[in-house]
């Protein structure tokens, strides 16, 4: 699918959702209630999507909080939230990809299912990693295994196993990165289940306005992946968000 009209279809699919991933409001909340706390003066949120996480440290706090996506359709809405807002600190919003960025740190980081807008989740969380201030927080999150998935899963997805760290290593994974783990929050499968449900309805929506191949494409695509998170995702697949610190070791990079 060309890469505009992903774009579109995935703003559009996330129109009725608070932002686009499968934690609960309240849980997100919390998190950046958390990174709030610390008083950042500079914060950056990789991939943000429709701006919920960037608005909500910079509401809460009096942080500079910087906004970055390549979806402009996303980067439109965060904006639009974003006008007229009541806010402790500022935020603003930017068509980059973090690896264009400059080499500058920031006091907190965000990146909640962005991981890809750096390269696997591993290089995400290392870049991250590298790109915090000393004592600077993190929030990280993105697809874990549960369960081992089924061969036919991974198939689907096309990716190795690998990709993603399994519940049992994360620990580990965020201490080779020179990064300590405060705290883990998980999707619950009901969150989630509705998540899906809303970003497919979403995609049906979009597709129904699209010239028939166009929609019939959106169409196949959003089938084929619920298809397969009903068959196999539900019973595999985590989405996993952790709050971490910097170690002071300097990590094992
Ligand atoms: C799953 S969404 C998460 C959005 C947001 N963090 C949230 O939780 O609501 C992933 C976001 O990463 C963005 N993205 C993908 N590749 C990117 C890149 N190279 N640079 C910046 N953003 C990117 C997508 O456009 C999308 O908005």
């Amino acid at each position: 699918m060309p890469t505009l009209l992903t774009a579109r279809v995935s703003a559009a699919a996330h129109i009725a959702l608070p932002h686009a991933n499968p934690l609960s409001v309240q849980q997100v909340a919390d998190m950046i209630s958390f990174i709030a706390h610390a008083k950042p003066i500079t914060a950056l949120d990789v991939g943000c999507g429709p701006g919920a996480l960037t608005i909500a440290l910079a509401t809460k706090c009096s942080a500079r909080v910087l906004g970055i996506d390549i979806s402009e359709p996303f980067l439109e809405r965060a904006k639009l939230a974003s006008m007229g807002l009541a806010m402790l600190g500022n935020a603003d919003f930017m068509n980059a990809s973090p690896l264009s960025l400059r080499n500058e740190t920031f006091d907190a980081i965000l990146c909640v299912g962005s991981s890809q807008a750096i390269g696997t989740p591993i290089e995400a969380l290392s870049w991250c990693g590298d790109r915090l201030s000393p004592g600077g927080l993190l929030l990280f999150a993105d697809l874990t295994w549960r369960r081992r998935p089924e061969p036919r899963f991974i198939e689907f997805l096309g990716v190795e196993e690998s990709l993603y760290w399994s519940e049992d290593h994360e620990v580990s994974v965020f201490a080779d990165a020179g990064l300590r783990v405060l705290q883990i929050e998980r999707a619950s499968p009901q969150a989630w289940k509705a998540y899906e449900d809303a970003v497919f309805e979403g995609s049906q929506r979009f597709a129904a306005r699209l010239d028939p191949e166009e929609g019939a494409h959106v169409l196949a695509r959003a089938n084929a992946w619920k298809t397969a998170f009903d068959a196999y995702g539900a019973n595999c697949l985590g989405f996993t968000a952790y709050l971490a610190t910097q170690t002071g070791g300097g990590g094992g990079k």
